[in-house]
């Protein structure tokens, strides 16, 4: 469907997981300073083949000690911060990264992925706008891991090695609230995408001001959105949880209500491993009304190795008075939710596009936008499921210009996530909202069209919208 590598070299990874128990015996993945000692060890060994013994031809190869450009010195810093929120033991990449044996062992998919702008993963183009969470390399980055890897991965001093970096810090400056599945889940298959109906715990109404979602095992929670369900949806949702006998319930692209409720799914949050994870834009909040509940939906795979149960948790800020109220604003044509949508089988690129003022027809919006006047756009998601290729949403000026918001080259359902623009973005009554998405159905049987499960599709914009 894409270039982009989507199966693991496995032969590299069994490597790299043999050279992690060769070199670290005792205790694998302790901590710098076992596995450093075991470097030495194989790196000792390895200096030894040379002199033809050959008891130890089968050591792990590695780097030299000392180059310009170290591992220590030069490359933890940046794995530390870009790398391994997931790249760690027990998190949800199939490898860690923290250790130079693995680092050295993977470093020349390290240099493809970044310069194929695979990792880390993040779904927009460079070319559209400019986002304050976006995870990607800046050059100077780039340079050091390119330099690093030209110099065979030189190890380097231990001494001058970064302290160690919590993994999923809150992002947060305060929690005010938090919210847990009721109970530990234990995923089904190799993705399970289950949804859990937590309630909001609140009796007065508030603003949530931050969001962001702790998972209970970084091995397998691949994405968390969490969804507002206002109290007269709350029968619904309790009935689809009542019919599921263990924890939650099956969903897919949303909390599992109908799909022609165009007032459904409100997000309250979106997170992906290592991102998604900043207050809202200062004196602005989401508002929830006593009675609410909230849908939590995650997606669980466990093909990188994980398993076990999970007992995930969301951290919210709250509020109770804010500046200006925002909106989630769910943006699609609403002729696509009454299955308009057609997304025929054997069509290789199938685009639905529309764009409208939101201005004309939201009536919601006036609970936070007066009538008829500008509002400010701070950030976007894009939603669609496993057939989408690729997304843009545009504002398309009344002048003629045109605004990008989002761009995305190459659609992935595992990374979705928000994108928070660095410069709010002014919407003037009369510009159009653009949304255009692309599908892939070539090897399909059947046509698809709008709908809530996993062969069904969807094309959904998400926006954070305040007043100005
Ligand atoms: C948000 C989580 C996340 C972050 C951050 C991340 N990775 Fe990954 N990475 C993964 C997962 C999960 C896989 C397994 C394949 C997949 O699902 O795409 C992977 C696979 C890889 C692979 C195997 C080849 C490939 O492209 O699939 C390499 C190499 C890699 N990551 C390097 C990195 C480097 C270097 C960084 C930091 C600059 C990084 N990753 C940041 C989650 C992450």
């Amino acid at each position: 469907m894409t270039d982009r590598p989507t199966t693991l070299p496995t032969q590299a990874f069994a490597f790299s997981m043999l050279l992690a128990c060769a070199a670290a015996p005792a205790t694998p993945g302790t901590g710098d300073e076992a596995s450093d000692e075991a470097s030495d060890e194989a790196t000792a060994a390895n200096d030894s083949s040379g002199l033809g013994d050959a008891s130890t031809t089968a050591a792990p190869e590695l780097g030299p000690d000392d180059g310009s450009v170290t591992f220590y010195r030069d490359v933890l810093p940046i794995v530390q911060s870009r790398c391994i929120a997931c790249h760690r033991d027990g998190n949800i990449a199939p490898f860690s990264l923290e250790r130079y044996e693995d680092a050295w062992t993977w470093r020349e998919a390290i240099m493809a992925s970044i310069t194929a702008g695979t990792m880390p993963p993040w779904l927009p183009g460079a070319d559209c706008n400019t986002y304050t969470n976006d995870p990607s390399l800046p050059p100077d980055e780039v340079e050091v891991l390119a330099a690093w890897v030209a110099e065979q991965g030189p190890r380097g001093d231990l001494g001058d090695a970064p302290p160690p970096v919590e993994v999923e810090p809150s992002g947060l400056p305060r929690v005010d609230l938090t919210l847990a599945l009721p109970e530990p889940y234990t995923p089904v298959g190799a993705d399970d995408y289950r949804c859990f109906l937590l309630d909001w715990p609140l009796d007065a109404p508030a603003y949530v001001t931050g969001f962001h979602a702790k998972p209970g095992n970084a091995s397998i929670v691949h994405h968390a959105i969490a969804y507002n369900i206002t109290p007269d949806r709350v029968t619904q949702y309790e009935a689809l949880d009542a019919a599921d006998p263990s924890a939650g319930y099956p969903c897919f692209g949303g909390p599992g209500g109908a799909v022609s409720d165009p007032g459904a799914g409100l997000w309250l949050g979106a997170w992906a491993p290592g991102g998604g994870a900043a207050p809202y834009p200062e004196g602005t909040g989401l508002a929830m009304a006593p009675g609410s509940k909230v849908v939590l939906q995650i997606h669980y795979n466990t093909a990188a190795g994980g398993v076990g149960s999970d007992q995930t948790s969301i951290e919210m800020m709250t509020a109770t008075e804010v500046e200006r109220e925002a909106f989630m604003m769910l943006w699609a044509d609403i002729d696509w939710l009454g299955g308009n949508m057609p997304i025929p089988a054997g069509d290789a690129d199938v685009e639905h596009t529309w764009a409208l003022d939101p201005t004309l027809v939201m009536d919601f919006l006036t609970d936070v936008v007066p009538p008829d006047q500008p509002f400010m756009i701070h950030s976007s998601s894009q939603h669609m499921h496993l057939l989408g290729t690729r997304a843009r949403q545009d504002i398309l000026r009344a002048d003629g210009s045109n605004t990008c918001l989002v761009d995305i080259p190459q659609w992935d359902f595992g990374w979705q996530s928000a994108y928070r623009f660095s410069d709010p973005v002014r919407f003037e009554p009369g510009d159009t909202l653009r949304l255009s998405c692309h599908w892939d159905n070539a090897s399909g049987t059947q046509d698809v069209n709008w709908g809530e499960g996993t062969g069904d599709e969807m094309c959904l914009g998400v926006y954070y919208v305040t007043g100005i």
